[in-house]
């Protein structure tokens, strides 16, 4: 297999390319990214030497095609993405531009090249919240905000070039991911890193929504295992059953580093309508493929906190960015910017 990863740069791409060298240290991997806000090289400093790298957006059709044909790829995954909710109610052009417009173009140069697969990571977020019960790889479509919506819309073109072209095309939707190398942005990793420097942290209303939680290394291994074992043209939910309410998660992460609960600033929910309550999938269909979760969620948050905890190097950069400071006091508005 020659593998273009795309996207490999962030969190869940950096991850899976860990996992898949891990796995099948045979596979030859080329690995492709526009180094955007939340793509670093430092990310992809353990495996650097192990891949060839191609900076570039994947709305770059030449460039795509330029890549595949070099290269000689066989598979692609592509986990290239605007993915920050809180982003996409400030300004939402560059979510249509990488999650739907990207897509189109990846898979048109699947199509033209004859790729043997595929694989477009896509998220829970594209059924909308949900009341009672789970989400199946046949709910509607019902996302809520324009991140979700731009990614409904790749979705939907992956499901059209399968009817129309049979481009061999394969979706995972993965559930709420967690671990080492996320973008400080995100809950987890963003509460984190305020912790360990002793700042507030911003939770939304009465932190009641419900997120399904899952670990990155299961939610990687479930993306390797429908990339090898799916068929195309389906879809796979890839969640793990860790419901749980985001004042629970703050609680553990204010636990495992010993802070007290008066760093916790309940705001006003930004998110208003938008704020879905609750995502829960059924992720039956890709188990049937073999796989299932491995971590368990208290322990390996605990050593998601741990991580942070000493990978300072790595998220510090990040925080003293020009850009970052600017996106936190834009967002989270004067006087909630660093005196949260
Ligand atoms: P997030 O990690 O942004 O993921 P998503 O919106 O894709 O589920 O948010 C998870 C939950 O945490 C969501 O209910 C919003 C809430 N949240 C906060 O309370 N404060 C924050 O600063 C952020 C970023 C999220």
């Amino acid at each position: 297999m020659r593998l273009l990863v795309t996207g490999a740069a962030g969190f869940i791409g950096s991850n899976f390319v860990r996992l898949v060298l891990e796995r099948a240290p045979t596979t030859e991997i080329v690995v492709f990214d526009a180094l955007r806000y939340s793509g670093n090289l430092s990310t992809m400093a353990d495996f650097a030497g192990r891949v060839k790298f191609v900076k570039g957006e994947i709305q770059n059709a030449r460039l795509v095609g330029e890549t595949l044909v070099n290269e000689k790829i066989t598979h692609m995954v592509n986990f290239a993405a605007e993915s920050h909710n809180d982003r996409s109610l400030l300004d939402n052009s560059s979510f249509v531009q990488t999650n739907t417009f990207g897509v189109q173009v990846l898979l048109e140069a699947a199509r033209t090249h004859r790729l043997e697969r595929m694989l477009q990571v896509s998220t829970d977020e594209v059924y909308g919240s949900i009341a009672d019960g789970e989400f199946t790889e046949t709910s509607p479509l019902e996302p809520n905000t324009p991140y979700s919506a731009a990614k409904a819309g790749g979705d939907l073109l992956c499901r059209a070039h399968w009817v129309s072209f049979k481009t061999p095309v394969i979706v995972t939707r993965g559930g709420n991911t967690f671990g080492p190398y996320h973008y400080p942005e995100k809950l987890i990793p963003f509460f984190v890193v305020r912790m360990l420097q002793n700042k507030k942290v911003p939770l939304y209303g009465e932190g009641t929504q419900v997120r399904e939680w899952i670990h990155v290394q299961d939610h990687a291994a479930g993306i390797w295992t429908a990339l090898t074992l799916g068929e195309p043209g389906q879809v796979y939910n890839i969640g793990d059953t860790n419901e749980r309410e985001n004042r629970a998660v703050v609680d553990l992460l204010l636990e495992e580093l010993g802070k007290e609960e008066s760093l916790v600033n309940k705001i006003p929910d930004p998110r208003k309508g938008a704020h879905d309550q609750r995502y829960s999938m059924n992720s039956s269909k890709s188990q049937n493929l073999g796989w299932k979760p491995e971590m368990q969620f208290e322990e390996s948050l605990r050593a998601t906190v741990r991580w942070f905890r000493d990978n300072e190097a790595w998220w510090r950069p990040i925080v003293e960015d020009d850009g970052y400071k600017s996106f936190i006091a834009k967002f989270y508005g004067p006087g909630l910017g660093e005196d949260l």
